[in-house]
């Protein structure tokens, strides 16, 4: 279960954080503007249940959390009502940083909802989505409120769970299967997604800690055959040895975070099937 296609990916990670606030709408328009064929997202969940994209454990790096909630700066996203989320800028810190490509319409940005997400997404079209399910030890049944969202906007169906393939909406039903990818480091969390909804592809994210925890490589791409899972792997430790034994072992492999154009050519020269960059316009280069 995994990317069906065996083209080389760049997945737009954050959407295109370089120039745009990071997992804001405009962040991700860009990127589907540009074409590209997945975005990724960080996805946390408010105390009253809402599902916000987002990436830091609290507020402060990408918000004015500190203007308007001067005590709360280093609380926890979780610890917010998503009414009081809405009063936040998620945008101006970006036009402070990066003066020259500041834009008037980033300012007074919001923390998007997913739902918010998926419909831009949806209606774009041709994009996928990779949704990355941040810490969700941290938020019991998030793995639930994610299907749950799915069947709200009528991907799955409500009563089976199952994959719509009776569903007379053809495109919900690519969407669905083609172009919607749950990811984490937890792999617990994608074992509980895979029992509630198989069909939904699953990429597990390994870096030098959680593979350690796995108990080592070996262990790692036999907990991803047994999720059923493609992988994603921090570029620090993606050796070509590593690479080799998940292709051998039928898993597809994917590298973060890889911004630079020469880097990039050089992993699809270990023949990854993608990368997830913040750049993803510098990625469109001519290849060969
Ligand atoms: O999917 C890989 C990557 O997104 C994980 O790292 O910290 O950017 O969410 P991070
Ligand atoms: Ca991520």
């Amino acid at each position: 279960m995994g990317i069906k296609s065996d083209n080389k990916i760049i997945i737009a990670h954050r959407g295109s954080p370089r120039l745009a606030p990071e997992l804001t709408l405009p962040s991700f328009r860009i990127a589907c503007e540009l074409g590209a064929p997945f975005i990724e997202t960080d996805i946390q969940r408010t105390n009253d249940g809402i599902l916000v994209n987002i990436h830091d454990d609290n507020l402060h790096r990408t918000t004015n959390v500190r203007d308007i909630y001067p005590g709360k700066i280093d609380e926890p996203v979780s610890s917010f009502k998503y009414k009081d989320l809405l009063k936040l800028d998620a945008g101006g810190w970006f036009n402070e940083k990066n003066s020259r490509i500041a834009k008037s319409e980033y300012y007074g940005l919001n923390i998007p909802t997913l739902e918010e997400l998926i419909d831009m997404v949806y209606k774009d079209g041709s994009t996928g989505l990779i949704i990355e399910l941040k810490k969700p030890e941290k938020y019991p049944g998030i793995e639930d409120d994610i299907v749950n969202i799915l069947v709200k906007k009528g991907f799955i169906d409500r009563k089976t769970r199952l994959s719509p393939k009776g569903q007379r909406d053809r495109k919900k039903r690519d969407f669905l299967e083609n172009r919607i990818i749950l990811s984490s480091f937890n792999n617990l969390s994608l074992f509980k997604l895979k029992n509630i909804q198989p069909e939904l592809r699953r990429i597990v994210i390994g870096n030098s800690k959680t593979i350690n925890k796995s108990g080592g490589f070996d262990k790692f791409i036999k907990m991803a055959q047994e999720l059923e899972s493609d992988i994603s792997l921090a570029a620090n430790i993606a050796s070509p040895w590593k690479i080799n034994m998940a292709k051998k072992a039928g898993l597809k492999v994917f590298i973060y975070t890889i911004n630079n154009f020469f880097l990039m050519k050089l992993f699809f020269g270990f023949k990854v099937n993608g990368i997830f960059t913040d750049r993803y316009d510098e990625m469109l280069r001519p290849f060969d």
